[in-house]
């Protein structure tokens, strides 16, 4: 069988990561998938930086004429940000590609122009790695849970703010200092600013929003608080009260169906709920469905190879899919619900 040949834009901590890691995992995924998987193109923004493992001469800085080339298999986007991600996204579409990113930003400001160029081509779009890193919630929504009704997912869906708050809790460490760490543990996105100030958390309640609803969210219609209010002080009366400072992100569908909310904002634990013993850079999702009853997914929510691992495992996917000639779920089938903010209702 021919290799499937792949593109990697981006080539940071998680980037490096899946190039990593298809080498090293080479012949497991072969096997997997059924045929070899071959690291195609790299397209990096400083070609000069010494990737360890990443032959020199696949690295280029130009991204478009690689998802142009018409011989690649699948791209994988790393690169985050709305732009170029989108083009280059829907480049890959037009020439041939599939394409597994873990861009929540792009999913969740314009997921829709996305679903449908993938749709329209034919391709497979797989975002595991775009919410809660290791952790399979995407997947479980868009294919396990297809059959049931979600009414509510709920939980922790931010690594670095819950890395700060728990060293705020158990350290008494303050803000900064708690903040310099998860950034030095490669948890914070490049601007901490979106974890801290909720925007990360808020793209992946949109995003989780609308495939477990099968709507539209956009991350504008989040109502969004982020954690930089909370002070060491306000830890101290929680722990007096016998609870815990969480970020949750809350998508809830409305009684009569008819329309959805979803929102992040720092709330009160109680230390005997089982989010409250979610630790470090941990994330942890409750999924409340008609038949299923409520489900909780938990584990390492941030980092390069947690995130790696939901790439690779959308990478085996969309290659299986690939070589059946078959796309996976898609975002077509959808109804467009009013969103309300958590101040509106
Ligand atoms: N900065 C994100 C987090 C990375 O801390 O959760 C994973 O999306």
């Amino acid at each position: 069988t021919r290799p499937l040949k792949v593109a990697l834009l981006g080539c940071g901590v998680v980037g490096s990561e899946v190039a990593r890691l298809m080498t090293t995992h080479a012949d497991d995924l072969a096997a997997r998938i059924g045929a070899p998987v071959e690291l195609a193109g790299v397209a990096v923004r400083r070609p000069q930086k010494v990737r360890e493992g990443i032959a020199p001469e696949l690295v280029t800085t130009d991204a478009t004429a690689l998802v142009s080339r018409g011989d690649i298999d699948v791209v994988v986007e790393v690169i985050g940000g709305i732009e170029p991600a989108r083009t280059l996204i829907t480049t890959a579409f037009e020439h041939g590609a599939s394409v597994v990113s873990a861009n929540k930003a792009l999913l969740a400001e314009d997921g829709a122009t996305l679903y449908e160029a993938a749709e329209k081509h034919g391709r497979d779009l797989y975002f595991e790695a775009a919410v809660a890193g290791a952790i399979p919630l995407i997947r479980p929504l868009r294919e396990s849970l297809a059959g049931d009704k979600v009414n509510r997912v709920l939980g922790i869906v931010n690594g670095t703010t819950n890395f700060i708050l728990d060293k705020m809790e158990r350290s008494g460490a303050g803000y900064s200092e708690a903040l310099d760490e998860a950034t030095a543990l490669g948890y914070a996105e490049a601007d901490p600013t979106a974890d801290v100030e909720g925007f990360d958390a808020a793209a992946k309640a949109a995003i989780l929003a609308g495939i477990a609803f099968h709507t539209r969210v956009r991350l504008d219609d989040v109502h969004r608080e982020g954690i930089t209010e909370v002070t060491a002080a306000d830890m101290v009366s929680a722990q007096r009260m016998g609870c815990t400072v969480k970020l949750l992100a809350i998508c809830e569908r409305a009684a009569d169906g008819r329309s959805v909310t979803a929102r992040v904002h720092p709330a009160m634990i109680p230390l005997s709920h089982p989010l409250a013993s979610v630790r470090e850079a941990y994330n942890a999702v409750f999924v409340e469905a008609e038949a299923a009853g409520r489900l909780m997914f938990y584990g390492p929510g941030a980092g390069g190879s947690p995130t790696a691992s939901a790439v690779l495992g959308d990478l085996v996917a969309v290659c299986r899919n690939k070589l059946a000639e078959a796309t996976g779920p898609g975002e077509s089938a959808y109804t467009q619900l009013p969103v309300s903010h958590m101040g509106d209702v």
